[in-house]
């Protein structure tokens, strides 16, 4: 802030003002606060839903994928032809009956044999009568596994076309149409419940966790209808855009041999074990790294609108039987089958997790709910994206994961990797808009150059102050560091000063105690804003500008605090070695660098002390589940 001097004497005078409004704040903030987590959600900009005009004129696609099961496809396709579909509705049937492997059948009986189930197949899915669109099949000239027979399926002719696959040994209920129908309209081309990370639904019963080994899924009976990041092959539904940005992923990657490996996933083992036979491993690295979830239902007593009879064949070396029990048409509790608005649904990760999506703060007010549900152990970790690598940040978030750090907030300014974070889950406060420092930028002319400083500073400022009043520690930090262990922002350091600053390693510690609320008191905004334009006269402003104001505010009051550098609790990434062993010392806490470090560099580095763990696509190199 640098007020021009003729407005200089005025400005004593708004602060004055400004401090009456923000006691007000405070006054409300410390009122006990209803301690239920309700932060506000704010709708994503990027991608809009589809245009809403086209609703009653999509495309709906079935996919049988066969082989050479005969009884299994009659059964499945006279469960989709006793489906209830509307008079109006067209709905298509493609039937892709794959070829068998010529090399397992040599002898010449058995090649016959296998000629005339084909033919066979063929004669039957001819002579099936479908009326309710046109019906295609398309015999392949030779075997093309399940992979190929999935991911070629599909190329979504225009935004306004759905496919749903089904695999031959599936049974359908007759009333599923009707419910896909509905979860088009209402998830699809209803703006007020779109969603862009949503990428379909599936009809099966959600039965595991893959990033717990496979164990069984734990549903309480409330939940109807959910959203889950896995997908599911017993009747699927998917999107047009998302699959298409699926096929275009899966083609750079594997023309590049980049393998879906996806570390703490049971499905990664299966990959390992049947490579490219099976299409899921990709599909489940590609929703990983996209942050996408799919719809699922629960209806009690293992009951589903998909079933899968679990034949003999490429999945199963014996008949499994049925999974669940199909939906019937006699089915009355239609109160499951409502579709609820999707602010009211509850989202799941590959751990089954709760995933809080787009949660986005800008005013003081909204901070509170949002501290009190990510905070863990009274302790809130506030992370700086200024000036910070987008590879940077998603690989801290991949860091915070592993170590089951989850008491983080992000504040930075606005961008699309700001939206994007909040959308994957991840709270984040938008400093661009943050109302209460906006209006104080109305009464002060900030100066370009710093308008942006001050205003990480005053937020951070405001986070710090909100923390402190609901008696939680505060960590404050930059983007440009990780931890080196769970317990790193553990309070253990064993000091009786309540604040550490860390100014080489760009570290704030502030612990809530009535000598800490008294210099984030009521007036704090105005001391921040005076020492910040005190300390800018000095100089040009620098990466520890923050840090330096504390310790201006701390001496002022003779507060005593302690030097984290002074500890050594911070490695710099610079001095790493190529045998990282030997480059933590005891009592390094984090790892560091500056904000000039070049991305090569970090990643090098951090390579060494085996802490970059994301991929060519910024995303975790794993799933990485903790008791919850
Ligand atoms: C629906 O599709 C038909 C055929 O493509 C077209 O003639 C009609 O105008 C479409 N209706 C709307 C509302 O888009
Ligand atoms: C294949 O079908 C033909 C004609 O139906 C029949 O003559 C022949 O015996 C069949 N071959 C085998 C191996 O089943
Ligand atoms: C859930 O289902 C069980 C068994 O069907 C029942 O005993 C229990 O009361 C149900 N709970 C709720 C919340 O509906
Ligand atoms: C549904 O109910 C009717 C009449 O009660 C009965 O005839 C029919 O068999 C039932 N259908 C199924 C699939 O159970
Ligand atoms: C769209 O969804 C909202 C929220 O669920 C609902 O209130 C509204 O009625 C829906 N609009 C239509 C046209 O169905
Ligand atoms: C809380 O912090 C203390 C150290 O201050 C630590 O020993 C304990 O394990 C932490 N508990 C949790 C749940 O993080
Ligand atoms: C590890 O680093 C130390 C110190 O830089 C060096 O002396 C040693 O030779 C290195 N060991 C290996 C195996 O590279």
């Amino acid at each position: 802030m640098a007020p021009a001097p003729h407005k200089r004497k005025s400005v004593h005078l708004l602060l004055m003002l400004l401090l009456v409004s923000l006691s007000m704040l405070f006054i409300f903030s410390l009122s006990p606060s209803n301690p239920k987590p309700n932060p506000r959600i704010q709708p994503l900009h990027q991608n809009p839903s589809p245009d809403t005009n086209r609703n009653q004129n999509f495309t709906f696609v079935i996919k049988v994928l066969a082989f050479d099961r005969l009884e299994s496809l009659s059964r499945c396709l006279t469960s989709l032809s006793k489906a209830h579909y509307d008079t109006n509705d067209r709905v298509h049937l493609h039937i892709f009956v794959d070829h068998f492997l010529q090399d397992s059948y040599t002898g010449s009986l058995d090649l016959d044999q296998k000629l005339n189930l084909s033919r066979k197949i063929l004669d039957f899915v001819d002579g099936f009568d479908w009326g309710f669109g046109e019906k295609l099949v398309h015999y392949r000239t030779s075997n093309a596994g399940l992979q190929a027979q999935w991911i070629e399926a599909w190329w979504p002719s225009s935004d306004h076309e759905f496919a749903f696959v089904v695999e031959d040994d599936l049974e359908v209920s007759p009333l599923y149409y009707r419910f896909l129908k509905d979860v088009i309209m209402n998830y699809y081309y209803n703006a007020s419940n779109f969603s862009p990370s949503i990428y379909g639904a599936s009809l099966q019963r959600p039965r595991f966790v893959p990033g717990k080994h496979g164990n069984k899924l734990q549903l309480d009976n409330g939940t109807c209808i959910f959203l889950y990041q896995l997908v599911g092959t017993w009747g699927q539904l998917l999107f047009p855009r998302p699959w298409k940005e699926f096929r275009l992923w899966y083609d750079a990657h594997k023309s590049k041999s980049i393998k879906p490996v996806l570390e703490g996933m049971v499905t990664t083992g299966w990959y390992k074990k049947l490579g490219e036979k099976i299409w899921t491993p990709w599909f489940i690295k590609f929703i990983q790294s996209h942050g996408y979830f799919n719809i699922y239902t629960n209806f009690l007593h293992e009951r589903a609108l998909s079933i899968s009879h679990r034949d003999q064949g490429v999945n199963y070396r014996k008949t499994a039987g049925p999974d669940s029990h199909l939906v019937d048409e006699n089915y009355s509790d239609f109160s499951l089958l409502k579709l609820f608005p999707l602010s009211d649904l509850k989202w799941y990760d590959f751990c089954f997790r709760r995933v809080l999506t787009n949660r986005i703060v800008d005013n003081y007010r909204t901070l509170g709910p949002i501290l009190q549900s990510v905070q863990k152990n009274n302790s809130v970790i506030l992370v700086s994206l200024y000036r910070v690598h987008e590879a940077a940040i998603r690989n801290m978030l991949c860091h915070f994961e592993k170590l089951n750090v989850q008491n983080y907030v992000f504040v930075g300014p606005m961008s699309h990797v700001l939206l994007d974070l909040a959308r994957r889950g991840h709270p984040v406060i938008d400093a661009s808009h943050f109302s209460d420092v906006i209006n104080l930028a109305k009464s002060i002319t900030f100066q370009d150059s710093t308008a942006e400083l001050i205003k990480e500073i005053l937020v951070s400022a405001y986070v710090t102050r909100k923390s402190l009043d609901f008696g939680y520690s505060t960590w404050v930090l930059k983007g440009n560091m990780l931890p080196r262990n769970s317990d790193s922002f553990y309070d253990s350091f064993g000091l009786r000063n309540d604040v550490f600053i860390g100014k080489t390693t760009g570290l704030l510690f502030v612990r809530s105690s009535t000598l800490t609320l008294k210099i984030w008191a009521d007036d704090f905004v105005y001391k921040i804003v005076s020492l910040f334009d005190a300390l800018l006269k000095d100089s040009m402003p620098r990466e520890s500008i923050m840090l330096d104001v504390v310790e201006k505010l701390l001496e002022q009051q003779k507060i005593k605090f302690d030097d984290i550098d002074a500890m050594r609790l911070g490695l710099s990434l610079r001095t790493v070695h190529a045998n990282a062993t030997t480059s933590f010392r005891k009592e390094n806490k984090f790892v560091y660098w500056s904000s000039e470090t070049k991305l090569d560099i970090i990643q090098r580095q951090l390579e060494h002390l085996d802490m970059w763990v994301i991929d060519g696509d910024f995303s975790c190199t794993g799933v990485f589940c903790h008791p919850s």
